[in-house]
Order: structure tokens, then C-alpha cells, then sequence
């Protein structure tokens, strides 16, 4: 791996650390020190913080991360899969401007005893995000390995209080055809709409991303959240959520709509079913010249497989 040391003229405007960001850091290590941040004060700093490529505070290393070469942040940034903006790869980093971040407001509803609305910046607390560096494995068989930053998404909805009735999470994205002029064009049936079971959803390696490489993130990859379920084809990581519903029945997903016979709702990687119109056995990792072996469960099979014992999973795909 050739690792590239980067030269003072090599540094972008950007990557300089605007003053407000850096007061904000340390004001972030003053309230830290003392050893104690109360909400309000988490919330501060957030405005600052929220800017796309801003460094992310506090940090930790999460579990369940992989150790493979990780995709260039370039690639992650550049090479996406967001209909919102238009169906070529480049287009969301090239329209992404658009997207307004902030501010945001997720609802929670359906089957929970406290449902509302909240601002993501409450929604998400900055003191407990973890790094963890997953596979991501896209139903076009191409795959990246991506640091996100985010907290479990159990620790988020647990506190909402799912009712005994709760059996399925449904996910939406916003819908703003101003904002998003992908929407412009029925190419999906609008707004872009996914589902978990419930156990997959408070699965410990269901996250709920805010961040990647360390920083907010980008517009293009589904700012200001979203969901990342790695052992699912990625079109299941639903991005910029504003609403989740917790249900009784299966949810209707965008891609099951459009095409119940090449996207089931499960979506679970496997190389042993194909999808109609091309194989899933095989995969190109981004930046690499061969193709490899695509892994049962995109290879988290040791911690996900018992959810789906004495399921047929060509019948359930
Ligand atoms: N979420 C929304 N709202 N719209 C989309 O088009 N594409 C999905 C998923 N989430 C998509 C989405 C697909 S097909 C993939 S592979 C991943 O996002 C890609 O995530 P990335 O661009 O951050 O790598």
C-alpha cells in the first residue's frame, strides 16, 4: 500500500481548521476535562460542528471493525449511489450542495410509548459516537470498506420504548424535490423508503451514521444521518432520515416496489441466490483490479446467521 505524506502546499482550504470549529474543539476539551458536559452543552457545539468535513469530537473505537485496507476517502466520496440526486455515481458529490443539513428534524412514531420529534443534534449525542470500519457491499457487486462514525441504533430507539406490538422499523428520507432534483424524476416512487425486522434493527452492528474518516458527513453520503447495516446489501442503508416508524407489519420498501422480484426485503448478502439479471457470487472492491469471492452475510455471518435460522433465504431474499 503506498501511503501518500502530504506536503504543506498539498493542503486544501478546506482541510484548515475554520476558528469557529476550533473554538468549539476546545471549548469541547474544556468541558471534557472538567469530566463533566451537560446536554445543552453537547448541543453547543454542534452548529460548528455540523459543517460538512468538520472533525467529529471525542471519537472512540467501536467493535465488530474489520481490519482490510480501507477505501480511499476520495472513492467513498465521490463514487455513490444517492437516486435523490441522479442515477450516475458522480452526481451526488456533483449536486450534493443542494442538501440542507441543518437544521434537522427526525420524527420517531408507530409503536412506541414516547414517540415525537427531534432535532438530529438531540437525536444523536456527540459524547458517545464510535468508529467502526465496516464492509459495504452494493447489489451492483461492488464493494468499499468505510470508517463510519455513529452510535448503535438499539441505544437510539431503546429510549423511545418500542411497544410489544413493534415488529418492524420503516425509514424514510426526506422528501424535497428543491433539494433534492433526483426527485424530480419518478425513478423510484418518492420518498425513498426502507425496513428492518425488529431484532435486525437493535442488532449490536446496526448503526446509525453521522460521520465518516473522522469528520460530519458528507451531503452525498446521506447527511445529516443514516442507517448503515452491513451485512445487508447497501441499498437496505437508508440516507438523510427523517422519519421512523415503528410497525406491526413488514414495511413496503422503494426497491421491493419498483422491483418485487429483484430486491426482496431482507436483502441479506448472498452469494448462493443471484439476483435475475446478474450473479451476487463475486464482487470488485473498489480500486481493485480482480475481482473476490463475495462472503455469506457480506462476512458477518458469525454474529448475525441465528437471525434467520430455518429461514429459507432464497425464499426470503
Ligand atoms: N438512500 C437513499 N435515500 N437513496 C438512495 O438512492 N442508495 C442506496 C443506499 N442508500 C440510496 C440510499 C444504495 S443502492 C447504496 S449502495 C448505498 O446507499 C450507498 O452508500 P454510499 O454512497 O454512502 O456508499
Amino acid at each position: 500500500m503506498l501511503i501518500k505524506i502530504k506536503r504543506r502546499s498539498d493542503i486544501l482550504p478546506s482541510e484548515i481548521t475554520p476558528p469557529d470549529v476550533y473554538e468549539a474543539r476546545r471549548r469541547f476539551l474544556r468541558l471534557g476535562a472538567g469530566g463533566m458536559m451537560t446536554a445543552a452543552g453537547l448541543a453547543a457545539l454542534w452548529p460548528a460542528a455540523a459543517r460538512a468535513n468538520a472533525k467529529l469530537p471525542n471519537v472512540t473505537k467501536g467493535p465488530f471493525s474489520t481490519r482490510e485496507e480501507l477505501t480511499p476517502y476520495e472513492s467513498v466520496t465521490v463514487y455513490n449511489n444517492f437516486y435523490e440526486f441522479g442515477t450516475d455515481k458522480e452526481d451526488p458529490a456533483r449536486l450534493a450542495a443542494s442538501l440542507k443539513p441543518r437544521p434537522w428534524q427526525v420524527a420517531i412514531d408507530g409503536e412506541v410509548a414516547k414517540p415525537g420529534v427531534y432535532d438530529v443534534d438531540d437525536l444523536i449525542r456527540l459524547h458517545v459516537l464510535q468508529e467502526r470500519v465496516y464492509r459495504l457491499r452494493c447489489v451492483e457487486a461492488w464493494s468499499m470498506v468505510i470508517p463510519w462514525v455513529g452510535r448503535p441504533l438499539s441505544e437510539v430507539i431503546k429510549r423511545f420504548e418500542p411497544t410489544s406490538r413493534a415488529k418492524y422499523l420503516r425509514f424514510e428520507t426526506l422528501l424535497d424535490p428543491q433539494q433534492f432534483p433526483g426527485q424530480r424524476r419518478r425513478v423510484l416512487d418518492w420518498p425513498y423508503v426502507e425496513g428492518l425486522r425488529i431484532d435486525e434493527a437493535l442488532h449490536p452492528l446496526t448503526l446509525l451514521a453521522v460521520g465518516l474518516y473522522g469528520e460530519v458527513l458528507p451531503n452525498q453520503n446521506g447527511a445529516p444521518i443514516r442507517l448503515v447495516v452491513p451485512w445487508k446489501y447497501g441499498f437496505k442503508s437508508i440516507k438523510s432520515i427523517v422519519k421512523i416508524s415503528l410497525t406491526e407489519q413488514q414495511p413496503l420498501t422503494s426497491w421491493a416496489k419498483s422491483g418485487p422480484n429483484e430486491y426482496g426485503f431482507y436483502a441479506n448478502v448472498n452469494p448462493q441466490v443471484d439476483h435475475p439479471r446478474w450473479s451476487q457470487a463475486r464482487e470488485r472492491r473498489i480500486g481493485d483490479l480482480f475481482k473476490r469471492d463475495t462472503a455469506m452475510f457480506n462476512g458477518y455471518a458469525d454474529e448475525v446467521a441465528r437471525l434467520y435460522a430455518g429461514m429459507d433465504l432464497k425464499k426470503f431474499f
